[in-house]
């Protein structure tokens, strides 16, 4: 696509976009009395509209029902609830009903699967993940790793940039497994690096790790909801990811986990149980001797948050009409247009550079810009101007155009602040 630095192509884009109505279901926030211009989908996404009714709904039911909600004669009881949230949830990950399921955190999720797909032995116990990982599963892994009486520094084996690069290549990590692989116990990478925006080719990591003989699981938190995805077909062992990012449910709502079907009627793989995993035909039966429910249920421990489950629907509902597909080709135009503006600044102006790969294949939407020097000078204008974006430390900005409630004129906007902000910068300088 031609792109030029242009508000009437801005104005333009935006009139043939097909999913403009979208942006009129989300709350946009406001920063010095001004609609904000919000490109921090990637770390928390806007409040639907509808979720509040979604929540509401709920809070009648527990109003004049209490206790009955659990059992009242609808499909969505809070017993079932959970399974209203199935169907969307397996489209965004490319799943089976049976593999996916909603439930605690995200750490708490990346923890309960390492149980089950960590089992380290005396000659393969080592974990590939990729340098840089976001420190929650750092953590995770150091914290596993210590766990079962290994010593990180031995088993965690991390894939790097290469020098002077920000983003890793595929064949090194490739070279990686190749090399470790028959010490290796697990595969653990983020599905889209949340520092660099790198979305990984998790089809061939999977390949590579299976014929190394290891487990394969990912990390999801950046590209749920942000690129299409296929877990079933890659061949995935399990996957984790939250739901308060660009699927929109708000603050440390609910996450999901997917475990491939082939684990689902593996009764014999250990996990750490509940009973809210237990077999939801016999569960009220409260026996001794736990028996696994078929399928990711199985993996559950305790009745589910309906609230925030019911915020995480109403974001549900929203990318089965809009979906994944017609998403993701918005999302390259509005990503490609602000890579297009940021390279025109920067052929003037070269104080930052984008880190993120060039090749829409291998991004989400998320750019991440790396400053040689003002980094947070930068950050603290575009803040003043009404940009809400995030800042990592020690220099880089992230940038999150999104499909469902970003415009081109946003990104548009954005590129003028930019352009009089480093033009600022170097006159002071
Ligand atoms: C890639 C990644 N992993 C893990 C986490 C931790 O998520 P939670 O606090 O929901 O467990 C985050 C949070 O932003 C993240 O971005």
């Amino acid at each position: 696509m031609e792109y030029s630095f242009s508000a009437e192509l801005a104005r333009q884009l935006d009139e043939e976009d097909i999913l403009a109505d979208f942006r009129d279901r989300f709350f946009i926030p406001e920063v010095n009395r001004r609609e904000a211009i919000y490109f921090c989908g990637n770390s928390l996404g806007l409040q639907p509209k509808s979720t509040s009714a979604y929540l509401e709904a709920e809070m009648k039911v527990w109003r004049e029902k209490a206790v009955d909600g659990h059992f009242r004669d609808a499909d969505d009881n809070w017993y079932n609830y959970h399974k209203s949230m199935k169907g969307p949830m397996s489209k965004l990950v490319g799943a089976r009903e049976a593999e996916v399921v909603p439930m605690n955190n995200l750490t708490t999720n990346l923890h309960l699967m390492l149980v089950t797909f960590y089992r380290p032995t005396a000659g393969r116990y080592k974990i590939i993940c990729e340098a840089g990982a976001f420190p929650s599963d750092q953590y995770v892994i150091e914290s596993q790793v210590k766990w079962h009486g290994f010593d990180p520094e031995e088993a965690v084996i991390e894939v790097g940039p290469r020098d002077g690069e920000f983003t890793l290549h595929d064949e090194d990590i490739l070279e990686v497994i190749r090399k470790h692989g028959d010490s290796t116990a697990l595969i653990l990478f983020g599905g889209l690096q949340y520092y660099t925006g790198q979305l990984f080719d998790m089809q061939a990591i999977t390949k590579a790790g299976h014929e190394a003989g290891t487990m394969v699981g990912f990390d999801l938190a950046h590209a749920v909801g942000n690129v299409p995805l296929q877990l079933h077909d890659w061949d995935v062992d399990f996957a984790v990811w939250c739901t308060y990012k660009y699927l929109n449910s708000g603050p440390g709502s609910m996450a999901g986990a997917f475990i491939n079907e082939s684990f689902a009627e593996r009764p014999d793989l250990p996990r750490l149980a509940g009973w809210w995993g237990y077999d939801e035909k016999q569960r009220f039966k409260m026996e001794k001797g736990f028996i696994p429910s078929y399928g990711a249920d199985g993996w559950r421990l305790a009745n589910m948050n309906i609230l925030s489950a019911a915020a995480v629907r109403a974001s549900l509902q929203i990318f089965n009409e809009a979906s994944m597909e017609r998403l993701r080709e918005k999302s390259v135009r509005l990503t490609g247009f602000m890579e297009f503006i940021l390279e025109e600044i920067r052929k003037e102006h070269p104080i930052f550079r984008i880190i993120t790969p060039a090749d829409p294949e291998k991004r989400g939407c998320q750019l991440s810009l790396y400053f040689e020097k003002s980094a947070k000078a930068m950050f603290d204008s575009i803040t003043e101007n009404s940009v809400i974006a995030d800042y990592r430390n020690p220099n880089v900005i992230r940038l999150a155009p999104v499909p469902l409630y970003n415009t081109f004129m946003d990104v548009f906007t954005l590129g003028v602040i930019i352009k009089n902000t480093v033009a600022q910068l170097e006159n002071k300088a």
